[in-house]
């Protein structure tokens, strides 16, 4: 199953990707292994997930070439000043055995550290050739008009928590001004879309199941990818498997009336969100 790819600020990017939260050890480096035989190319990872050393060897045991693989790793909130992101992309690099990352993220945002420092530092390690691309995740739409418009940063994404539980229309309306890919966390809610009356009535209509409807409903959307996470090689299989049908307008719209508030990423340094 060959993934589509979505193009933002000129570098393309797999619409569809593996999160790799909580798979570690050998069964989570044999699960991002499996993932990327059955055609998985995009992979998110953090230093926080403690599993870059499992995505690294993961990735060469697929004997997929590196090029073809587009590796996204993130520098937790308490990393964010100049001298520790240098110190902290020296470590990921180390770990996962690469000599690049795609994409480089702030995983959170922090008030401890000026923005413009870190992305400025962000940008040296982009500049030095240890990561491709920049971008920032769990960013509102204020904080993307500081690093935008007073920073003037060169970002290619923003990965948030986005569902059908979740509406994320302003952030999305911003986004799509910038040409910036919105990367999709927790897409199918943790596995709460299967509970969903309406989501497994459309996936009736459609020979699928709620969480399918839920991430075409997501790819479908102009700026928007999407990162499951599934340790599973059925649910795998079954996640990559959204790319022979179509939502109509009606479908799309009935999915965005689902939007109810519900986040699942709720700590005391979160920003104050648009929603
Ligand atoms: N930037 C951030 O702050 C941030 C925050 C949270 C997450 N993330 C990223 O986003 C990724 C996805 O988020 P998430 O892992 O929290 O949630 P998720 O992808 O919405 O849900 C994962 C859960 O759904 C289950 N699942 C997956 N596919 C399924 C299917 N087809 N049928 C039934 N169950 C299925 C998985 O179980 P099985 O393993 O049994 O399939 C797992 O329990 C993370 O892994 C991480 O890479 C980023």
């Amino acid at each position: 199953m060959k993934v589509p790819v979505k193009t933002f600020r000129g570098e393309s990017i797999p619409c569809l990707g593996l999160g790799t939260f909580e798979l570690t050890g050998p069964a989570g480096e044999a699960a991002i292994r499996e993932a990327i035989e059955l055609g998985y190319r995009q992979i998110d990872t953090a230093i926080r997930y403690g599993n870059e050393a499992e995505v690294g060897r993961a990735i060469r045991a697929s004997g997929v070439a590196r090029q073809d693989i587009f590796v996204t790793t993130k520098i937790w909130f308490d990393a964010l000043d100049p001298e520790s992101v240098r110190q902290r992309v020296g470590e990921s690099l180390e770990r996962l055995e690469l000599e690049q990352v795609d994409l480089l993220l702030v995983h959170w945002p922090t008030r401890d550290v000026p923005l413009g420092e870190t992305l400025a530092a962000f940008a040296q390690e982009r500049s030095r050739g240890r990561t491709r691309l920049i971008g920032v995740s769990n960013f509102t739409v204020a904080l993307l008009d500081e690093a935008l418009d007073v920073h003037g940063a060169d970002l290619f994404c923003n990965q948030v928590e986005y569902h059908p539980f979740l509406s994320q229309e302003k952030l999305l309306d911003r986004m799509r001004r910038a040409d910036m890919l919105l990367n999709a966390y927790q897409p199918i809610a943790r596995g709460k879309v299967f509970g969903s009356d309406e989501l497994a009535a459309l996936g009736r209509k459609h020979g699928k199941t709620a969480g399918q409807v839920t991430l075409r409903w997501l790819v479908q959307q102009d700026g928007v990818g999407a990162i499951p996470r599934s340790s599973n090689p059925g649910n795998m299989r079954a996640n990559l498997e959204i790319f022979d049908f179509e939502l109509s307008d009606e479908d799309m719209a009935a999915i965005h009336r689902l939007a109810r508030g519900e986040r699942y990423s709720r700590f005391d340094w979160q920003p104050e969100w648009d929603d």
